[in-house]
């Protein structure tokens, strides 16, 4: 499980690409995310054209560095299929499978997101052609890393409180 503390979002990269099977195990364990009431209302599109990567940085303008990498994954919720209002809760857990199941594969990766942000979701959505209950949720950078800081000391004992607030 060290691999929790040695991801970080890497937006360098060499443009190599994601092996098959590295890009089913990424795949499998965002499937292998919980979700509420079990609906498993994500869905994953992998985009590899780079005609697809120039339009998404242009609709989303802190996902830059999709134009050196390989590979990125659209992960997308279904409002249909979704309990109540758990979808992004569903698809933040999915997104973060798939930053550390790169991580374990020795890719590096970054969650953009798009959830939330009105603009950057239409923006999607259109270039989809996603159908109204089809949610973007985040877009997952994958590739191998083109040098990046080291992952942070994410270790803050002050956030850590026993029982109650006070
Ligand atoms: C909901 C969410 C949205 C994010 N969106 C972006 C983004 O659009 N572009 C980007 O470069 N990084 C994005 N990030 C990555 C954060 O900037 C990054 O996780 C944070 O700075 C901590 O750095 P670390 O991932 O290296 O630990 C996002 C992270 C989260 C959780």
């Amino acid at each position: 499980m060290d691999i929790l503390f040695e991801r970080k979002s890497v937006r360098k990269y060499t443009g190599e690409d994601v092996k098959q099977e590295d890009l089913n195990y990424i795949l499998r364990s965002a499937m292998s995310a919980p979700t509420a009431r079990n609906t498993r209302c994500y869905s994953f599109i992998v985009v590899k054209s780079k005609e697809t990567h120039r339009k998404i940085a242009e609709a989303h303008k802190t996902a830059q560095m999709i134009l050196q990498a390989p590979l990125a994954i659209l992960v997308v919720g279904d409002q249909n299929i979704a309990y109540g209002g758990y979808l992004s809760q569903d698809c933040a857990a999915a997104t973060q499978n798939i930053l550390l199941a790169a991580t374990a594969k020795g890719y590096g990766s970054v969650w953009c997101g798009i959830y939330s942000n009105e603009e950057r979701s239409k923006a999607v959505e259109k270039l989809f052609n996603l159908p109204e209950n089809i949610k973007a949720f985040s877009i997952v950078v994958i590739g191998k890393s083109a040098g990046d800081p080291p992952p942070k000391n994410g270790w803050q004992p002050e956030k850590i409180k026993y029982e109650a607030w006070k």
